[in-house]
């Protein structure tokens, strides 16, 4: 008996170390969990090492903050080991990259902020092997990612609209636009492999959003069957309608018990032109984060909960990928139709 499975990946895991601009002599960590794929650690290790890198493997104890079950949901609480151990954090801020291989990661923990500010990159990989491989980054898409968040930055209304009868216009001020590109390659840069998509953190956007079946409902990893309509004034989601998805993301909102649950959070479009729609309904739950439909080429992708912007500390956190929506950005159509327009 013979476990190849982490030789096989090591390709993948150095090419993503090298986009990452992995130095040789550089300090790497690779944190893990005791429920983080041990190939995966493996191959990070092994990657990092045949770079020339000074390489740990760190291991922590499992379990977050979150009071939800997270299996990859994306909420990204950071792990309560690491939370509350100054030497844990200190070895992180310590390294100039991290491969963070835990189940959730830190995006939504303010520590990950500070340890970002100490010059240390994140690399934040959870997706299945198949996933990561396909959806490989190309050096070429931080241009193309830099082009759409520059075309946010610079403009003041972002209009949504969709056959399916979305209608959303969302302020830009003020609403610091971001980018993921799957590779953490600048000092102090976090990103998620894979991971390809321009975002934003809006304040103010009204209108009616309306899920149309077969938009993809996450964490939860379903797909809509019937139509949802969510009616948003001045950011907040005042009234949700339609059959079994309304009442379900109504009864998220009802338990999550978080003042913050309703409030909507980043939004933008996805540019990653490898993405599968249908891993979602091909792979088990625990097996992905769902970076598919999140950063899926010409998807709609809109979240509640958490907004570090307006400092607000929330766990509810729900990410919906919608399809056939066209993104206008001060007039410039960015998405038509559900499909990607670029120069
Ligand atoms: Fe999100």
């Amino acid at each position: 008996m013979f476990d190849l499975s982490s030789v096989d990946l090591l390709d993948a895991f150095t090419r993503e170390l090298e986009l990452c601009k992995l130095k040789e002599d550089e300090h790497v960590v690779v944190l893990s969990e005791p429920g983080s794929r041990g190939d995966y650690v493996a191959a990070a290790f092994g990657a990092a090492k045949s770079l020339g890198a000074h390489v740990i493997a760190a291991t922590v104890p499992g379990g977050n903050a979150s009071p939800s079950d997270s299996t990859r949901t994306g909420s990204g609480p950071g792990l309560t080991s690491v939370l509350n151990d100054s030497t844990a954090q200190d070895l992180l801020k310590s390294a100039d990259l991290v491969v963070d291989l835990t189940q959730e990661g830190f995006i939504h923990a303010p520590l990950q902020q500070e340890i970002l500010k100490a010059g240390t990159r994140i690399i934040f990989v959870c997706d299945a092997p198949d996933v990561l491989i396909r959806n490989l980054p190309q050096e070429g898409d931080k241009e193309r990612v830099l082009q759409a968040a520059g075309l946010l930055k610079r403009s003041e209304i972002m209009r949504v609209t969709s056959d399916a009868g979305t209608d959303l216009t969302v302020q830009l001020k003020g609403a610091h636009p971001e980018f993921q590109v799957g590779f953490a390659d600048d000092p102090g840069r976090w990103d998620h492999w894979p991971s390809t998509m321009v975002l934003c953190w809006p304040e103010f956007s009204d209108g009616q959003l309306v899920l149309a079946e077969g938009d993809i409902l996450l964490p939860f990893k379903e797909y809509v069957r019937d139509p949802v309509t969510l009616h948003i004034a001045d950011g907040h989601i005042e009234k949700i309608s339609g059959g079994a998805e309304a009442k379900l993301l109504e009864s998220f909102f009802e338990d999550a018990d978080d003042q913050w649950a309703r409030s909507l959070s980043h939004m933008g479009w996805g540019l990653m032109k490898s993405a599968d729609w249908f891993a979602t309904a091909l792979y088990g739950k625990g097996e992905l984060m769902g970076m598919d439909a999140r950063a899926f080429a010409g998807n709609f992708l809109w979240s509640t909960g958490p907004h570090p912007v307006l400092g607000r500390e929330s766990y509810a956190h729900v990410d919906i990928a919608m399809r056939g929506c066209t993104v206008s950005v001060d007039g410039t159509d960015t998405v038509v139709g559900g499909r990607l327009v670029e120069d």
